[in-house]
């Protein structure tokens, strides 16, 4: 499948409008557009031709006798003919316009979400944030394709009013006096509509919310048999819905009446100035014909007129959300001279102050050396910072004061993507996609052969169920496909970053849900795979703990004791005591 890069970007500068900062995006596909507006504007002009066509046959052919019936009727089948094509094409263009900037405008929006830094994902819901930038995306796409062409449609009434008036000036003033009311009006009841058609929006998305959690988590709501519960929850938000709804149908049957009524007041007035002035013999009866026609063809780009101010509303709003996912800078980024070197392993946290995005202070002075090859279990009550080492290594936060080394490089100062090439992260709770088992194993390494796959499935312990389920390694796992249970999952990640194998490695409790009996058998292999290479394991059990040469005892996000297992357990009470709870727990 090939990607189309997008061809335009949002205006960075934030202190202009919203539309001028999305103009490149319009002017990227200026050609697409003009050409659908160019085409919906001959479109209307020949359209405004077919009721002065009417006209001239009436008078000529019907009332003079002059002239001949079929040819008038011949060229008006033929002018609409035209018409129709043109609106064809007009209408297949402003699409394909329209569908051009929202493909542009996802990816700009999605490629920068994905270059966000974890902090931003730590603030935000990502499953809210992924249905909002969509219909977002979709009202900015709305409004920068179809405005204009609203406008050209407006437009085309100058032109049916100038005709108008090269007929009949007075009748013309008579058949146009409506025009501005029903605009008016138009655009006064979308403004009292606003808000509650705002409110609506907000209101089903959280109905959305809350359907979502009730299926998301079920097994839950079945287990403390609170489906009444949540019943309850879901019909209030459906009530207040409701609510919502009958306002907008309250002021829409206060306005659409007016709005339905003025033309046919519009067509009352002709008949009435017209007729008396064909009494007179000042006009043709042609000609009132005609202006009905104008009259009736001129109203809806004038009730338009209302959509586009509310759609420039909802797009205003959307595109300030847009913006500011735009606007939030990815601040862990490569330095001026990122740095990309093969890594030996030397790993060194020095005097590591770190808090989370939230303010959670997770590390308080840290400092702990880990030389290159060498294996190091830490332990820690939960909440101790054990897992944060692991996301300061990789950088996935950068640290509030100190420094993390690596071979003595800062890691602010290598290449990020080299680095995160060569620190392997094992989480307790990893993510399989919905792929197979081969592709999800070869993840960090998508060209690897079947046979390196295996060797990494095998040396994690997974090749053994792997080749018991119905389609072996092309088994397809995940939302989409087949459930694996937590230690399966947690074998599968091993694999994947074993497959890469990187000079340090981190497994963060990530045998906590294998059996033991299982994990026994991992660990002969791991041993192996671990000779040589930088390991960090965050460990509970003593199994674990036991693959490691070296054990360090976290604390309030600080080294509290450091050494052999068997001496920490000789001289540091704490350390019996953090095993102690573990094991019960
Ligand atoms: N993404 C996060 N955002 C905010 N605070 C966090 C985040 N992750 C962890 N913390 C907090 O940081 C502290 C250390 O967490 P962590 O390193 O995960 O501990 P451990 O792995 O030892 O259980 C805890 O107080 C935890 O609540
Ligand atoms: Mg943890």
């Amino acid at each position: 499948m090939s990607r189309r890069a997008p061809r335009a970007s949002i205006d960075p500068d934030v202190r202009k409008t919203w539309l001028r900062r999305a103009l490149p995006l319009v002017k990227a596909h200026k050609t697409l557009l003009i050409t659908s507006l160019t085409l919906s504007f001959a479109g209307l002009i020949v359209q405004v031709q077919i009721p002065n066509l009417v006209r001239i046959g009436i008078d000529d052919a019907v009332v003079d006798r002059s002239g001949e019936l079929t040819t008038y009727v011949w060229w008006i089948v033929a002018l609409a003919l035209v018409q129709g094509f043109i609106n064809y094409l007009a209408r297949l263009y402003l699409l394909r316009t329209a569908y051009e900037m929202e493909y542009d405008l996802r990816n700009i929006v999605y490629s920068h979400l994905v270059r966000m830094p974890f902090g931003f994902y730590d603030r935000v819901q990502t499953g809210e944030l992924m249905s909002r930038s969509g219909s977002d995306i979709r009202a900015v796409q709305m409004y920068l394709a179809f405005g204009p062409s609203i406008l050209v449609q407006c437009l085309i009434a100058v032109v049916a009013f100038g005709l108008m008036l090269s007929i009949n000036v007075p009748l013309a003033i008579v058949a146009m006096v409506t025009m501005p009311i029903i605009g008016v009006l138009g655009v006064s009841m979308r403004k009292a509509i606003f808000p509650v058609s705002w409110l609506i929006q907000a209101r089903l998305a959280q109905l959305a919310t809350v359907v979502d959690e009730n299926i998301q988590g079920v097994r839950i709501v079945k287990a403390f048999a609170a489906e009444g519960r949540q019943l309850r929850s879901l019909a209030e938000s459906a009530d207040r819905i409701r609510w919502a709804y009958r306002q907008d149908a309250r002021i829409r049957s206060r306005w659409n009446p007016m709005l339905d009524n003025l033309p046919r007041l519009g067509l009352a007035l002709v008949l009435l100035v017209g007729g008396l002035m064909v009494i007179d013999g000042h006009t043709t009866v042609g000609t009132i014909v005609a202006f009905n026609s104008y009259i009736l063809m001129l109203q809806p780009p004038f009730r338009m007129l209302g959509m586009m101010i509310m759609m420039g509303q909802r797009a205003s709003a959307s595109a300030r959300r847009i913006y500011e996912i735009l606007d939030t800078p990815s601040d862990v980024v490569d330095g001026p001279d990122p740095v990309v070197v093969p890594l030996r392993g030397d790993l060194a946290f020095e005097d590591v102050v770190f808090a989370y995005p939230n303010g959670t202070v997770a590390l308080e002075g840290l400092t702990l050396r880990i030389r290159p090859g060498e294996t190091v279990a830490v332990v820690g009550g939960t909440g101790s910072g054990k897992s944060t080492l692991g996301r300061l290594t990789a950088r996935f936060y950068d640290v509030t004061s100190g420094r993390v080394t690596i071979d003595g490089h800062d890691v602010r100062d290598l290449s990020l993507a080299s680095l995160r090439e060569q620190v392997g992260i094992v989480p307790d709770e990893p993510f399989l996609f919905s792929l197979s088992i081969h592709d999800n194993i070869a993840y960090g390494k998508p060209h690897a052969s079947r046979d390196d796959v295996i060797a990494a499935a095998v040396a994690a312990g997974a090749d053994e169920f792997i080749r018991n389920l119905p389609e072996g390694y092309d088994t397809v796992v995940g939302e989409r496909g087949y459930t694996l249970s937590g230690g399966q999952r947690q074998r599968v990640a091993i694999a994947r970053a074993l497959l890469v194998n990187p000079p340090i490695l981190v497994l963060d409790d990530a045998t906590s849900a294998i059996d033991v009996t299982v994990e026994q058998m991992i660990h002969s292999s791991l041993r192996d795979k671990m000779r040589g290479r930088t390991t960090l394991i965050v460990a509970h059990r003593l199994s674990t703990i036991s693959l490691a040469e070296r054990v360090v005892l976290m604390a309030d996000g600080r080294v509290i004791a450091d050494g052999t297992h068997e001496s920490l357990l000789a001289t540091e009470p704490r350390y019996a005591e953090v095993l102690a709870a573990q094991v019960t727990a």
